[in-house]
Formats: C-alpha cells, structure tokens, sequence
C-alpha cells in the first residue's frame, strides 16, 4: 500500500535499490541502466524507477539530502516495500589525505553527527557499520583500482560552517569523507535486519588545497562509483 512519501503498490520495488541524493541524478541512473524502467512512485518530484540489469530487478530512487530525508524514505522502502538492501551512490567532501578529489570512497563505517541513531536503537552504543557482503562485492568490483579505498567517513547533519580544525580531527582519525546520508542509512538497516553501503565520488577536498573536478572528471568518476553500486546491488 502506498506510504506518506510513497506512492507505489507492494511488488513495485526490486529487492535492491540504488540510492542517489539528487532526483535529477537518479533519473539520469535509470536512463543509463534501464532504459526500459516503469516509474513507480513520484511523491514530491522523487520518482522511483524500476527495472532489470544484466535481467536481475533493481530499482532506483533519490534520498533527498540529509539524514532525516533519507531516513522517511529507507524507512518506508524496508517496512512496507519489502526491500532487502540499499546502495547509496553520492558524492562527499574528502577529509583524510589517503583521498584525493576524484577517487571513490567506499564506505565501511559513518561516524555520524545527530540523534537519528540515538533513537532508533538507544539500547547499545551503535556502531554505524556497512554491510560487509556489499562492501566485499563493490571491492571486488573495483579490480585494484588505486583510485578506490575502502574507510570511514562522516555523516554530518550540517554542511556549512564546519571548522576546519573539526575537519582535520576527524581526518587524523582516518575518516575518508564527510557526508550527510551514511550514518542513517546504517543504521536503520540495523534497526530493520536489512542490508546497506555507501560509495561516494570525493568531489571536493576540505583539508587539502586542491583543484575541483571538470565537468568531464565529474562524469568519469560518477561511472566509476555506480559500477561499483551496481555490482553490490546485483551480488
Ligand atoms: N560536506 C562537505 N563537502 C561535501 C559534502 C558534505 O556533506 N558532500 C559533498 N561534498
């Protein structure tokens, strides 16, 4: 049945889903991958897509940004639409200096700013890790790509006015990135029994002085990261 944010029917969505931030950039997804996709809700201008890759279902929907958009929307996806994992593909600021702008974070852990967690599961002290079989797979995916690292990042629920003596704590602990939707994400498939990851394209650089991508970088990169996704979906 349809939800607040959802208006699909049960058996709409595939078991896997594809998770960008931005509705424009998950259109673009399913444009690429399925050409052939049913939309299948469009509650608010985010439209979900599914379809078959490599004739395998997967369906595709953006997150809005931040924790607590995410979060409306995954939650729906695992209680009412049966769906088994999630793939977040998006971009995240790098911190650490084992990153460089360009290079495809894919994310074991979410260090995570906010409550979200707190609530959802207050009886221990949470650990928002990815799930390992998909991490393993997007690894695998990536062929020994130097260019692709496994780490932590931040799921932050603020963008601006970060001090950057925060920023370069949190990289001297080794944390890749910072973000808005990983935390969340992880822990809500805790809380569900489901599965999660994220992978991220570093798209700018908060501790080291550096040069933003070109359009054409931008795109390259984004490639390099949804194949990646879709090898975790499909594992
Ligand atoms: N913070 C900083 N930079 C970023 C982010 C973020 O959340 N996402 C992409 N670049």
């Amino acid at each position: 049945m349809a939800t607040p944010h959802i208006n699909a029917e049960k058996g709409d969505f595939a078991p896997a889903v594809l998770m960008p931030g931005d509705p424009k950039r998950a259109e673009r997804m399913a444009n690429l991958l399925m050409p052939d996709a049913k939309v299948v809700s469009d509650v608010r201008g985010i439209k979900a897509f599914t379809g078959e890759v490599d004739g395998k279902p997967l369906s595709i929907m953006a997150s809005g940004m931040g924790q607590p958009s995410l979060a409306i929307y995954v939650t729906e996806l695992f209680t009412e639409f049966d769906v088994e994992r999630v793939i977040r593909v998006g971009t995240c600021g790098g911190l650490s200096d084992v990153v460089k702008i360009g290079d495809v974070v894919i994310a074991n852990g979410a260090h995570y700013e906010g409550v979200i967690n707190t609530h959802l599961i207050p009886e221990t002290h949470f650990s928002a890790v990815a799930s390992h079989n998909l991490v393993q797979a997007a690894w695998e995916a990536a062929e020994g790509d130097p260019g692709v690292v496994v780490a932590p990042v931040i799921s932050r629920d603020r963008f601006y006015d970060v001090p950057r003596e925060v920023d370069e704590a949190a990289a001297r602990v080794g944390t890749a990135g910072a973000e808005m939707e990983a935390g969340a994400l992880y822990g809500l498939a805790a809380r569900h029994g489901k599965q999660a990851l994220a992978v991220l394209t570093v798209s700018d650089h908060l501790t080291v002085d550096s040069v933003d991508m070109t359009a054409e970088e931008r795109e390259t990169n984004f490639q390099k990261a949804l194949k990646l996704a879709v090898a975790a979906a499909l594992s």
